[in-house]
């Protein structure tokens, strides 16, 4: 069966002031009334064989576990971790809870923060990854590059048409590097999502994560449970390396395969992605919340209170109860470093 397992447990900063450390952008309602996190079980819940296993921080647990029940996804288990170890060792402690019910399960890892607008296509996508993941590859999803992002791993696919072998997975590449994949139109980006056996991970794990497997193991083994939430022993937990799966893995993998996305995919790393997958209006205008926009174009507003604006033209503004962010929808890159004034000034 199709296990989905959801990874809640990234900060995305980049999206202050609205999306903190105590408030991360899969638990907000970031395009439509749902939460990032409801969305990414309602997107995958008719395709899914089983109930899902989600890995979130135990600072969340609250917040996740009702986002959880008021969309019905009832959860085979809520895994909460004391402290972040990026993905690797979240799949893994994944793929080791799925065995413990189903031998054959096979993971469809879904990060928790993405928008994917065409769910027809996307589930197209998954029953071919679905195929390829049975006779033991590590499928991803690519996406054809628009721009030579460097935030995102690159895939270079065989040539062919359906599954394709992956020759070459490269993960967050230089600029300069990232323009070339581009221009060579040869690359894909890695979605963030992957689908495989949870037992075929495990197995490239003990080859090429030793340590990431065995700390993984531990701390679960040593989890308290209740009825709710699989605590992962904190001591284990943190004596685990600290990686994701694609340096991990995926780039090392020599039995990675892509199947090719084409489905309205962003990750919404900005508010400037976020306005690109927002519903605009005339002018071109995306609204969320209380906004009087007068004479604006190409602009995004998100609030709370009575947002009233006049004259603006490719301009972001964001109003939560104890911060206003204002900036030129190019400049979005640059919360970053507000963030990080911020956390320096206390
Ligand atoms: N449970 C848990 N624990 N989840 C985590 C952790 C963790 O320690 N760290 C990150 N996550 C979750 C995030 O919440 C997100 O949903 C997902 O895992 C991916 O983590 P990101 O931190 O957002 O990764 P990224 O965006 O830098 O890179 C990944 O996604 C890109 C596409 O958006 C990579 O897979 C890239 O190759 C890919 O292009
Ligand atoms: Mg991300």
């Amino acid at each position: 069966p199709i296990v989905p397992v959801i990874l809640s447990g990234g900060s995305g900063t980049r999206l202050w002031p609205v999306s903190r450390e105590a408030y991360p952008k899969q638990f907000l309602p970031l395009v439509g009334n749902d939460t990032m996190l409801q969305a990414t079980w309602k997107r995958v819940a008719p395709i899914a064989g089983a109930a899902p296993i989600v890995v979130a921080n135990q600072e969340h647990r609250f917040m996740a576990a009702e986002q959880l029940r008021e969309c019905n996804a009832a959860p085979q288990a809520l895994i909460l971790e004391p402290m972040g170890r990026n993905t690797a060792p979240a799949i893994a402690i994944a793929a080791l809870q799925a065995l413990t019910t189903s031998e054959d399960a096979l993971l469809l890892v879904l990060p928790s923060d993405h928008v994917v607008r065409h769910e027809q296509a996307f589930h197209e996508a998954v029953k071919l990854a679905a195929a390829a993941a049975q006779t033991g590859q590590l499928v991803t999803f690519g996406i054809v590059p628009t721009a030579p992002e460097t935030g995102y791993g690159y895939i270079k696919a065989a040539k062919g048409d359906g599954v394709r072998p992956v020759e070459r997975f490269v993960e967050k590449p230089d600029a300069e590097t990232a323009e070339e994949y581009v221009r060579s139109g040869e690359y894909f980006w890695n979605s963030g999502m992957f689908l495989f056996k949870a037992s075929r991970y495990l197995k490239e794990l003990e080859t090429l994560q030793p340590a990431i497997l065995a700390a993984s193991r531990a701390a679960l083994d040593k989890a308290t449970r209740d009825s709710d939430f699989i605590r992962l022993d904190a001591e284990a937990f943190a004596a685990c390396p600290n990686d994701s799966i694609d340096y991990a893995v995926m780039e090392k993998t020599a039995d990675a395969a892509v199947v090719p996305l084409d489905a309205g995919w962003n990750d919404v790393g900005s508010w400037s992605a976020l306005w690109e997958v927002s519903d605009k209006d005339v002018s071109g205008n995306a609204c969320h919340g209380d906004v009087i926009a007068v004479d604006c174009r190409n602009s995004y507003a998100y609030g709370s209170r009575l947002i009233a604006m006049v004259g603006l033209d490719d301009m972001v503004v964001v109003e939560t109860d104890d911060a206003v962010f204002v900036g030129r929808k190019d400049r979005v890159q640059d919360v970053k470093e507000i963030v990080a004034q911020i956390k320096r000034d206390g």
